[in-house]
């Protein structure tokens, strides 16, 4: 699949099999997302890896009954900002960081045939903060988002796909 194909492909996966995700496939999905650009390479991320079910579920429960999907996920990776390494002169950079890796990380799966759905969190305070109470972070780490994956079972509609809207776009030519 090359880049574009995966871009245009893309769609949330909600529903996966019980095929577990090999550490290897981890491990790339982690590497796509610390290939992203950093404002000033601040690199201002930490990327929480789960595959605990109870920890799944609990991560569920504090992120809203949107973020359903992580119970039966193989895969959680919560994204967090690290603000102690956010550049120091507009240090909410940190949240376009932590954005890009998450995309990043999705387009992996979607070429490892691994389907993901991100979960809102941040500027969800509420489950920012449930997020930080249940896994024990410190201060400068920001709960961001968490991205669900896990061998499709479902095949969700792309006779959309892709979705162009021209009166989005202001040409200056
Ligand atoms: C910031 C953000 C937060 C999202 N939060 C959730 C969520 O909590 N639960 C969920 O099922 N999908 C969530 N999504 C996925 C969107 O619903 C989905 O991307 C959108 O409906 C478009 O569908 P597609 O991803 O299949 O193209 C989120 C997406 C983004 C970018």
């Amino acid at each position: 699949m090359n880049t574009i194909e995966a871009i245009m492909n893309r769609k949330s996966i909600r529903k996966y099999t019980d095929q577990p995700i090999d550490e290897e496939a981890i491990q790339t999905i982690l590497k796509a997302g610390m290939s992203g650009p950093t404002c000033v390479n601040a690199r201002d991320w930490q990327f929480i890896v789960v595959q605990k079910e109870e920890v799944l579920n609990q991560m569920a429960d504090a992120n809203g009954r949107p973020a359903e999907p992580l119970r039966k996920a193989k895969l959680g990776i919560l994204i967090c900002g690290n603000t102690d390494l956010a550049f120091k002169g507009a240090k909410d950079y940190w949240v376009i960081d932590g954005a890009i890796a998450g995309q990043n990380m999705i387009l992996a799966a979607e070429d490892l045939g691994i389907g993901s759905v991100w979960l809102g969190t941040w500027p969800q305070m509420n489950r920012v903060e449930g997020l930080q109470k249940l896994l024990w972070l410190p201060e400068n780490l920001i709960p961001h988002s968490i991205i669900a994956f896990g061998y499709p079972a479902e095949d969700p509609d792309k006779s959309s796909k892709p979705v162009f809207e021209e009166n989005k776009v202001t040409y200056i030519r």
